[in-house]
């Protein structure tokens, strides 16, 4: 029997407490082996939906199926064991009505085991977020630039760049956090509003594109990894690991055409 104690993972609600302590450090990840690594040192993993931009080549996130989202939840949470994974429902999943985002919901969470699920939408999705969190399930909000909008919003844009538009955007915050949600992500949004919203309301702002005042912040792993050979402008980038595949591969290549090898003896140790 092992000794060693089992970690507790962060529940949404230990999330929820953190409005303005110690900022919330979140990323994005859609494997095993890298949410491992990102689970020493985040708080959130978010298994997004940029994962069909990511991973599969899409255009936008507006084709991502809810197996695949579910493939990758499962992978996430094989491979951590102490952030609150929570899963994006993807576009189509829990639009039509608060019942159809349960049943959907409540796969993501049964089949996956996450902690939690995110879905788009401010005032339009208020009914949904409380229909969901009263049945027992934690939702993280996402306002300002919603990706699963880019056809209708006509690109990927920053939004509230347009002080008349601000009240818009703050009732879409006041809205997700009355009905429930334990924090919201706000995206791709000008300095000042994303500021106010986060005067405004009890629960965390987590940021993306969206200033450091916020009291978290999400990043696509692959964009601050050196992954994305176009960044959006507001990344960070903390690695180059564009230029080590290449390099590697680039080594492997050469390796295998001057046959140098390894000797059976040596393959497996
Ligand atoms: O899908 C995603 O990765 C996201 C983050 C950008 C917040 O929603």
């Amino acid at each position: 029997m092992s000794t060693e104690k089992p970690t507790r993972r962060i529940t949404a609600p230990a999330i929820r407490k953190r409005k303005g302590g110690e900022p919330i450090v979140a990323l994005t990840s859609y494997h095993a082996h890298t949410a491992a690594i990102v689970d020493r040192h985040a708080d959130v993993i978010l298994v997004g939906d940029s994962l069909g931009m990511v991973m599969h080549g899409m255009d936008s996130t507006v084709g991502v199926p809810l197996d695949l989202m579910i493939m990758h939840g499962k992978a996430v949470m094989r491979g951590t064991r102490r952030a609150l994974v929570v899963v994006d429902m993807p576009f189509g999943t829990y639009e039509e009505s608060p019942e159809v985002a349960f049943r959907n919901a409540a796969r993501i969470m049964k089949e996956t085991g996450a902690g939690a699920v995110k879905l788009e939408g401010g005032r339009r999705m208020a009914e949904t977020i409380r229909f969901l969190v009263e049945r027992g399930i934690p939702v993280m909000a996402h306002i300002g630039l919603t990706p699963q909008s880019v056809n209708t919003l006509g690109g990927f844009r920053t939004q509230g760049r347009d002080p008349r538009t601000w009240p818009l955007f703050e009732e879409d915050a006041r809205s997700v956090a009355e009905a429930g949600a334990f924090a919201v992500v706000l995206e791709g949004m000008v300095e000042p509003l994303a500021a106010r919203i986060t005067e405004q309301i009890d629960i965390p702002t987590i940021g993306i594109g969206a200033s450091a005042r916020c009291d978290g912040q999400i990043l696509v792993l692959e964009d601050m990894l050196g992954l994305n050979p176009h960044p959006p402008k507001f990344v960070k980038v903390y690695g180059r690991l564009l230029e080590e595949i290449e390099n590697a591969v680039q080594a492997y290549a050469a390796d295998v055409k001057s046959r140098a090898f390894p000797t059976e003896n040596e393959v497996y140790r």
